[in-house]
């Protein structure tokens, strides 16, 4: 079999050794009755690394959203979010479908909406409107290119909130990417979000899991609603000691998936017909002048580079864990090849 550069997410990552060995070590309980050990060490690791007074662990990271969302909202109440994050576009309208929430989405340069548009956003007290409750945030954001928020605006957004009476969820997928990126804790980075969650499966490589933290009243309303949404598993020990290895042995280790992706990138940069977008973190976004997307991105597969579309003209490349400086090489010959023939 043809041996795969796999840039398609940092989500591709297999299970190293050490995780494998602690899986079929983990001491484990039920953890819906609450006796899961292995369980409770990672939420209480994690509740402390996010800055929280407790976290909870989960099977996705689409699940943590939406379980946050539950929690943060009634039906008929409107979320304010940016058009390109992660819970309005790529939830399969979860916000609609599963707790009668209405979307406000808005636009913003770097997943940015400026802070006049939020505040513009917000319902009147009136009978005929309903009522804004929650603004989402996503760090860093995926669809603008794994781009960092910067600190300042968070905790503006955050005033803001305060200010409006709203609550403030961030979607922190790769939080530990962007603190990694910034030089910051992540404590310090998740601190002005109510609730915030890190999947432990991107960019840190473990097979399954994400946490979402906050105050105890939020995660113990939390607990109920995954259980709602069909998240309460039983011995997850065997799960969550893979999410441990992970916050151990691979969480120190970001800053090298980001220099590889800087690597890539200039590399890819010295394409005729690349446009590419400086990576902040481990996220490669490139752009094709006039070569056609699929055409190409179906060329590199057949050359084992794999990468996704990314809306029209763009194709993104994950760096993680898994891919190398040979995997960086064969990646930019495949598309100096592509380029020079048109995918053809
Ligand atoms: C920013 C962001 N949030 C949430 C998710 C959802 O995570 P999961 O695939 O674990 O549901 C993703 C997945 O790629 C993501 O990029």
């Amino acid at each position: 079999m043809l041996a795969r550069s796999d840039f398609r997410s940092d989500t591709v990552t297999q299970p190293d050794a050490a995780m494998r060995e602690a899986m079929a070590a983990a001491v484990v309980g039920d953890d819906v009755f609450g006796d899961d050990p292995t369980v409770q060490q990672l939420e209480a690791h994690a509740a402390a690394l996010l800055g929280k007074d407790a976290a909870l662990f989960l099977p996705s990271g689409t699940m943590a959203n939406q379980v946050a969302v539950r929690v943060h909202t009634r039906p008929g109440d409107e979320v304010i979010l940016h058009e390109g994050c992660h819970v309005y576009r790529f939830e399969q309208g979860g916000l609609a479908a599963l707790h009668g929430v209405q979307a406000v989405p808005l636009p913003g340069a770097a997943g940015q909406v400026p802070l006049a548009a939020l505040r513009g956003a917000l319902r009147p007290d009136d009978q005929h409107f309903p009522r804004s409750r929650l603004i989402v945030l996503e760090n860093t954001h995926n669809l603008c290119g794994g781009v960092v928020l910067p600190q300042t605006y968070v905790t503006q957004v955050r005033d803001l909130a305060d200010e409006l009476g709203l609550q403030l969820h961030l979607d922190g997928a790769r939080l530990a990417n962007a603190a990694a990126a910034s030089g910051s804790s992540i404590a310090s980075a998740a601190a002005p979000a109510h609730s915030v969650t890190l999947c432990l499966s991107k960019g840190l490589g473990a097979p399954v899991g994400t946490m979402l933290a906050g105050s105890r009243e939020f995660c113990s309303a939390a607990r109920r609603a995954r259980k709602l949404l069909g998240g309460g598993m039983r011995q997850a020990g065997v799960l969550a000691a893979a999410g441990l290895v992970a916050l151990s042995d691979w969480l120190p280790r970001l800053q090298r998936d980001h220099l590889l992706a800087r690597q890539l990138a200039a590399s890819l940069a010295t394409i005729p017909g690349v446009l590419v977008q400086p990576p902040e973190t481990n996220l490669v976004v490139l752009t094709l002048e006039s070569a056609p997307q699929e055409a190409v991105r179906a060329f590199l597969a057949r050359a084992g580079v794999l990468c996704v579309g990314f809306g029209p003209g763009r194709l993104r490349f994950a760096v993680h864990r898994d891919v190398s400086e040979v995997d960086v090489e064969r990646a930019v010959s495949a598309l100096q090849a592509a380029m020079t023939t048109g995918g053809a």
